[in-house]
């Protein structure tokens, strides 16, 4: 099948994420609230959860149709028992022009001091860490789990310095719980060799108490920041990027937006997530996915698996957050969105 694989919308399939696991050491208040995700929740057991031999063989149907971009989340990633030798599975593959194809990793930093080295010798590129503030008592109210700003600072040196890179760093901002630190974050990462990177806070799932006023929309951030540290805008590194670029007029390094909420970038949409169990979800919002692993535990060959993912992705019609613009009845009412760690952000 020579023809490129595009959607309804005419949008290629050029990335996809895995999550890994849906565990996490956080309990990050937008992400796995506390009063959900309690001791007695129940987690995906083991043998649910795509194997790495099964994760690669999918990273390779999906090259096989176009992917460049290979994305390891959860949950926390490196929570999930060897990650690098999967890391070093991946990097063995190869896209048509015969290059690897970019591997990367999003983790909220607390092991990465110690798994760095391994994950770079692996062969991971890049790295992007999670970290809302820089002040203890806001950041810990925000993990809920007590993490120390300066174990996750300390990761990110580490990660530099074993050459991962570019290494982003992303907040995202709740009013009322982190707003206050937006310049304070944006000038500590001024000048050093970390992306910093503002998300408006998502309706993502459905236990996370999302509400619209909670949002900070991105043109405040970028206001607020400018009025101190003068920015302009920079064009995007690739079609489809996620965020929106800035750059300090001094020259000392860019910021970026990530502004599903405010400014909807479902036009240019390119990612495919797979579920710790191995379903196919087209859109981050979405309710239901396609489960690969009955076809990969099945017996499927990988025709037949390059098949049925080349039908998922040609049907797809996913526009989440657009549609959320409208506030449409239809979409306000979407009560079965899963879960972020389950899926992957
Ligand atoms: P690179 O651009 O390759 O560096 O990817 P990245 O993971 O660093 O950033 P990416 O833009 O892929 O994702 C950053 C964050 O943006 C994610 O963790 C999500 O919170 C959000 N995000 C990513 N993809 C989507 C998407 O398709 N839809 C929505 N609504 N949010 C997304
Ligand atoms: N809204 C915005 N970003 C979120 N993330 C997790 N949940 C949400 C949400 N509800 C972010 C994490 C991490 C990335 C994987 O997604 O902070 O940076
Ligand atoms: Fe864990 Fe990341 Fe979710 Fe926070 S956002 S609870 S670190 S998976
Ligand atoms: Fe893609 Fe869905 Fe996000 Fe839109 S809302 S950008 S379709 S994942």
């Amino acid at each position: 099948d020579a023809a490129p694989l595009v959607d309804v919308r005419g949008r290629p399939l050029h990335d996809i994420r895995f999550s890994v696991t849906d565990r996490c050491n956080f309990r990050c208040v937008y992400c796995m609230p506390k009063e959900i995700f309690g001791r007695d929740y129940a987690f995906m057991p083991r043998e649910e959860l795509l194997t790495f031999e099964e994760i690669t063989r999918l990273a390779a149907i999906g090259i096989g149709h176009g992917v460049e971009k290979i994305r390891l989340t959860g949950g926390e990633p490196l929570l999930r028992k060897g990650l690098p030798e999967l890391v070093a599975m991946l990097s063995e593959l190869r896209t048509p022009s015969g290059a690897a194809p970019d591997i990367a990793l999003t983790t909220n930093g607390s092991a990465l001091a110690h798994l760095a080295p391994a994950l770079k010798d692996a062969g991971l590129r890049r790295v992007t860490v999670s970290l809302d503030s820089l002040d203890d008592a806001t950041f810990q109210s925000m993990n809920d789990v007590r993490f120390p700003v300066a174990k996750v600072l300390h990761g990110l040196d580490v990660a530099h310095e074993v050459g991962l890179g570019p290494i982003k760093v992303n907040m995202v901002v709740k009013k009322g719980l982190n707003d206050q630190d937006i310049v304070a974050m944006a000038r500590h990462f001024k000048g050093t060799p970390f992306i910093l990177r503002f998300i408006e806070f998502m309706d993502v799932g459905t236990t996370n108490g999302w509400q619209l006023r909670e949002v900070v929309p991105s043109a405040e951030v970028i206001a607020r920041i400018h009025a101190e540290l003068p920015l302009e805008e920079v064009e995007p590194n690739y079609r489809g990027e996620t965020s929106r670029r800035w750059r300090y007029r001094d020259g000392e390094g860019e910021i970026g937006v990530i502004s599903s909420v405010t400014q909807s970038f479902c036009h240019s949409c390119s990612r495919a997530r797979i579920s710790v169990d191995g379903r196919l979800y087209t859109c981050l919002f979405a309710d239901t996915g396609h489960d690969l692993r009955a076809l990969l535990r099945g017996g499927a060959s990988d025709d037949d698996l390059s098949a049925a993912m080349a039908a998922i992705w040609r049907a797809r019609t996913d526009r989440y957050s657009e549609l959320r613009g409208l506030n449409t009845p239809r979409h306000s009412r979407g009560a079965k969105r899963i879960e972020m760690s389950y899926i992957g952000g």
